[in-house]
């Protein structure tokens, strides 16, 4: 096989926002960057984001404070969120959206021409007063004109882009270190060393383990399964956020801002149910909280339908001006996928996997983390983590709706900042990478390039997800989960032996689904695993058989190893300019 070895400063696995905010950091500090994408970068993920990104900047309400967001979000994240990160991240929001909005980012505006900011779930006033306008807004293509936005300036900068290369696993030193990657030219099948001094995985999510799901078909979780196979942990894993608004089958997003411009979620008996079940936020709580509501009214018997699995968003009371110029893309999403027009009906909607909350553990500089032998936090040498990809953690147990692009800005920044300092101070080169760690890379490509005989990538993909689905969703129980499981594993070992029909250079999709594959699985065995597990509810993790938060055995993050071994960390509740938020119940 045909190897090309290139040498960077640093190298960003993944073009997605917080990939692209990394390099464009680095790349204006002059470091040479290469962002390694397995697709092209406008195409990553953080394209569909659609509501917006949160900044305390009042423009709607005339008043709101970085201090009001950060108890928001921990709040949100069921105080499992750490407080030195969500601090860091409330605190530089307004700067971080003011610069998008100076690097050309075609915000809306407000009557005064101000960034236009909406309402979105759980976030408030004074502490859990009234709900609050901190969602800043690019109409419902949020994502879109800020990913467009962020490649602009890279392009600018001269960060060089590996476009539709297939980043397939971390080169490491005999100490753990990371020195590189290796990765694949979709196009041609040529494998590529890259070394670096510095390497960011900066690879989304893996909401492609579940079967309905808002996430596109290539958040496959690789940045994760690099993680594992080095021999390192995921944190958080059984946190998965379940999106009260995809479509119905076809889990396509329509955005919180829906609610957030005034529309509502109804039952089969035309019932506003959110009104019942959180008095105060109503259908703008958490998205954990509504998602759970609207699963009780589907086993209650009020669901809609013929067979009672859904319920109906209702926007038709809107204005039309509010629905073609603040919520057009879900207006033609919902056209297409569901087709209905919200002008006239509802959109039939369902709980929808949409986010994961944990990943590979990071500081607040986006250092990852591992625990060393006194089960102290270690650095890993050359190895860093921002966005979806990573527990920094930010979110905890339960994601504020619009705090993901948020955080992939302030993170991907504070990554890049973080390696240029490092790359001042430490002059020194990465080793040199053998002809032995090379092999070592590339040894699921060569398994999958020789296997003859086994089973195929895409049918056992889909029994993965339909385990997932199954077992390990809104509400989850021991028998339901164990059960699941017990079926997991069993595909765990089935896909070590999938074979490909495709054995050309050229455009072997099905080898990269195959490479993608074996990323999943080993995310949904975490998720699984760590699910299992934690004997409480927090946040998005429900469980029917332990109802309750227990702090006093559960207020810690997770740990999860590709042998199978679990760990803990404790949550940080060491913020540096406010003093810590202390634990209480949450309530909407
Ligand atoms: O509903 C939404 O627009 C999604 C936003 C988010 O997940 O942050």
């Amino acid at each position: 096989m045909p190897i090309q070895q290139q040498s960077f400063d640093v190298i960003i696995v993944g073009g997605g926002g917080a990939g692209l905010r990394a390099a464009l950091q680095l790349s204006q500090a002059n470091k040479r960057v290469a962002v390694i994408s397995k697709v092209f970068p406008t195409r990553s993920h953080t394209v569909s984001a659609q509501g917006g990104i949160n900044a305390a900047l009042g423009n709607t309400d005339g008043r709101d404070d970085w201090r009001w967001h950060m108890y928001d979000t921990i709040v949100g994240s069921d105080y499992l969120g750490d407080q030195d990160a969500i601090e860091y991240m409330c605190q530089h929001a307004p700067e971080a959206v003011y610069e998008l909005e100076h690097m050309g980012m075609p915000f809306s505006r407000n009557q005064q021409g101000k960034i236009y900011q909406r309402a979105f779930g759980g976030q408030t006033q004074d502490f859990g007063g009234d709900l609050v306008h901190r969602t800043c807004a690019a109409a419902d293509r949020t994502g879109h004109a800020l990913l467009h936005t962020l490649y602009q300036q890279n392009i600018k900068s001269k960060t060089i882009f590996f476009s539709e290369w297939y980043a397939v696993d971390l080169i490491q030193d005999e100490q753990q270190n990371v020195t590189g990657v290796l990765a694949i030219d979709i196009a041609s099948g040529t494998l590529g060393v890259f070394s670096a001094q510095a390497t960011v995985l900066a690879t989304g999510g893996a909401g492609q383990i579940f079967y309905t799901t808002t996430n596109a078909y290539t958040n496959t979780g690789d940045g994760l399964g690099m993680v594992l196979r080095a021999n390192l942990p995921l944190q958080d894993m059984e946190m998965w956020q379940f999106h009260p608004t995809g479509v119905l089958g076809a889990g396509v997003l329509i955005t919180e801002a829906a609610r957030g411009e005034g529309g509502y979620l109804i039952n089969n008996k035309n019932e506003r149910y959110m009104e019942r079940y959180a008095p105060h936020l109503k259908d703008l709580s958490c998205r954990d909280v509504v998602s759970r509501c609207s699963m009780i009214e589907i086993r209650e018997g009020r669901g809609v339908g013929s067979e009672g699995d859904h319920v109906l968003l209702k926007l038709d009371h809107l204005d039309a001006k509010v629905l073609n110029e603040k919520l057009p893309g879900i207006v033609a999403l919902a056209k297409t996928f569901a087709g209905v027009d919200p002008s006239k009906e509802p959109i039939p909607v369902t709980p929808t996997c949409h986010y994961m909350m944990g990943g590979i553990p990071t500081d607040r500089f986006g250092q990852v983390v591992k625990l060393n032998a006194q089960g102290e936090d270690e650095c890993v040498r050359g190895l860093y983590a921002a966005g979806e990809c990573a527990s920094v953690s930010v979110h905890g147990a339960n994601r504020l709706g619009a705090n993901s692009l948020l955080d992939i800005v302030v993170f991907g920044r504070s990554v890049g900042v973080a390696i240029i300092s490092s790359l001042e101070q430490n002059k020194q080169q990465a080793s040199p990478i053998t002809e032995a760690q090379i092999e070592a890379a590339s040894q699921r490509i060569l398994r999958l390039r020789k296997t003859q005989e086994g089973e195929q990538v895409a049918h056992l993909r889909t029994v993965m997800q339909k385990i997932m689905q199954e077992h390990f969703g809104v509400f989850r129980t021991e028998e339901v989960m164990a059960e699941g499981l017990v079926q997991l594993k069993a595909v765990y070992q089935r896909v070590g032996h999938t074979k490909l029909s495709d054995t050309s250079q050229t455009f072997n999709t099905e080898l990269i689904e195959a490479l993608e594959l074996e990323n999943l699985i080993l995310v949904a065995m975490a998720s699984a695993e760590l699910a299992l597990a934690r004997q409480e509810s927090r946040g998005a993790h429900a469980r029917i058989d332990f109802p309750n938060r227990d702090d006093e055995n559960w207020f810690k993050h997770s740990l999860y190893y590709i042998d199978g071994k679990q760990g803990q960390r404790p949550v940080n509740m060491r913020p540096s300019m406010v003093d810590p938020f202390p634990l209480k119940e949450r309530k909407y």
